[in-house]
């Protein structure tokens, strides 16, 4: 028999003895990520965020979006029913911070790429009434009248490229040049961008094709959420294990 009253007067005994337990706890949990070679199952068709896109990701971040929207699609029926195939943790391996959220006053976010036309997006960011009338989400219409900062850029992926995104030189070079080229699918630089990040949508997104706006990043952003992953190939790739 454990002496209990022992133990529970004398602090130094407690705190060791305490100690010990949740040491073991710890290992518990611990040891077996030791003998993962990977915690992040790999899928195909991820890659780092182009430069408008990115840039799109941070005036999300920056305008707190996430605090009414998750981008976590969770393993139960009704949500992959109403949002399309779960997470998984290899789409937000290039996000920092992630943007998963944990909160839903509006919709997940996950998958909202493609789902809409860009002039939706712009016509609901505007002002969301004009589409979803009973809508609470707050108008965001200065977006399209801010020009983007792009000169901080180049920045941006290196600091992401800090972090673990593998941006290569070649994209940090080229960060202004992209994110312009992107918002404009007639520039010369509009096939390269194609080219660096496979998938990306080059167009001008916000109907003013003079100017590359805050608008213009945003819905690029969100017109990439959820589409870069080709869950046939994964399918196909998880019937085989
Ligand atoms: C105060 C909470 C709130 C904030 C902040 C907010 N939203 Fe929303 N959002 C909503 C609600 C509620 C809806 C559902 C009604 C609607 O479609 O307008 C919604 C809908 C959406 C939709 C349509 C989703 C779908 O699948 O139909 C998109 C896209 C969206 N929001 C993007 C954004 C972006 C981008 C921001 C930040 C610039 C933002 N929201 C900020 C509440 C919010």
């Amino acid at each position: 028999m454990i002496d209990h009253a022992k133990i529970e007067t004398n602090a130094i005994l407690l705190l060791v003895l305490s100690l010990v337990v949740v040491s073991i706890g710890g290992i518990v949990q611990l040891v077996p990520l030791f003998y993962l070679e990977n915690t992040i199952e790999k899928v195909q068709g991820m890659r780092p965020y182009s430069p408008l896109e990115l840039a799109g990701r941070n005036i999300y971040v920056r305008e707190g979006c996430y605090v009414c929207h998750s981008q976590m699609i969770r393993p139960f029926r009704d949500e992959v029913e109403r949002y399309g195939h779960y997470s998984l943790a290899a789409e937000s391996m290039y996000d920092h911070p992630f943007q998963w959220g944990s909160k839903r006053t509006g919709p997940d976010l996950a998958r909202v790429g493609n789902r809409y036309s860009d002039e939706w997006h712009v016509q609901h960011l505007i002002d969301p009434k004009s589409v979803v009338p009973e809508s609470i989400m707050p108008r965001y219409a200065f977006l399209k009248d801010r020009e983007l900062r792009t000169d901080d850029l180049a920045a941006h992926l290196k600091a992401n490229r800090a972090v673990g995104v593998p941006y290569t030189d070649e994209m940090i070079e080229n960060a202004v040049i992209d994110a312009k080229s992107q918002a404009d699918a007639d520039s010369d630089g509009a096939d390269a961008v194609s080219e660096r990040y496979p998938k990306a949508h080059v167009r001008d997104f916000d109907g003013n094709p003079g100017k590359v706006t805050e608008m213009d990043a945003l819905v690029a952003y969100l017109q990439v959420l959820g589409t870069l992953v080709d869950f046939s190939a994964y399918q196909a790739d998880k019937n085989l294990r």
